[in-house]
């Protein structure tokens, strides 16, 4: 089985410090960072780009995990490489040469993932399943945190999961994530969860008990923790 990790959405830190808070959420217990990057033009809404990303980069070592809500995507994969991406994950549904762009991706030296929208057929990344490292299945609509999880997103997850079989590629589930349904999408099969608001919630003093609480339900659920 392969490993579960927790990764904070920064689309919910405080933006008036966000390399304080993205430090703070780390330390926390974090294990990937999870930026979120929207254009106004594939999604309807703006957050920030790579020069804003690269600012924080330094504040951990631990990997930023980097979900390109934007099309075209490729004219800007050289900058969220060169400002400290480790994975890069695009839509299928943003472009039409899916293939060519994570060629590009792994061609920069990053690990590449494909990001399916709720109303995208899981088939959308079966010709591409030995060319990404991760699989990212949206169990929102892509565009802003705090939206709940849509529940078909669960036989969605299930089937992406059988689709990967034994390919070293990790799943991921983004949107609505929190710690009552945690069990539920890591039974499910995925293992890598996003969750923001569930997260962030609370302030800084509660990080680290947001994130012990998701961690929890979904080792229970992958028979991990009793
Ligand atoms: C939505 C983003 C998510 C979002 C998650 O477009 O990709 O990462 O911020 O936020 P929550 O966990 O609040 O749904
Ligand atoms: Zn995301």
């Amino acid at each position: 089985m392969r490993s579960l990790r927790i990764c904070p959405s920064i689309l919910s830190a405080d933006f008036s410090r966000l390399g304080e808070d993205v430090r703070a959420v780390m330390e926390a217990g974090g294990d990937f960072v999870h930026v979120d990057i929207m254009d106004g033009h594939f999604v309807p809404n703006i957050s920030f780009g790579p020069a804003v990303m690269k600012s924080i980069r330094h504040v951990t070592n631990k990997p930023f995990d980097v979900h390109l809500m934007i099309s075209p995507v490729d004219p800007y994969l050289d900058a969220f490489a060169e400002g400290g991406a480790d994975i890069i994950t695009v839509h299928a549904e943003a472009g039409p040469h899916l293939h060519r762009t994570l060629q590009a991706i792994r061609k920069l030296g990053k690990k590449a993932g494909v990001s399916l929208n709720p109303g995208t057929h899981p088939s959308a990344v079966e010709y591409v399943l030995d060319d990404i490292d991760l699989v990212l299945v949206m169990s929102v609509n892509p565009g802003f945190g705090g939206q709940s999880f849509i529940p078909s997103s669960l036989e969605k997850i299930a089937c992406v999961r059988d689709m990967i079989g034994d390919r070293h590629i990790d799943l991921q589930v983004d949107g609505g994530v929190t710690a009552e349904n945690a069990g539920q999408i890591a039974a499910a099969g995925a293992n890598w969860l996003v969750a923001g608001s569930a997260v962030f919630k609370g302030g800084a003093a509660k990080y680290a008990d947001n994130i012990t609480a998701i961690r929890k339900t979904a080792l229970i659920a992958r028979g991990e923790m009793v």
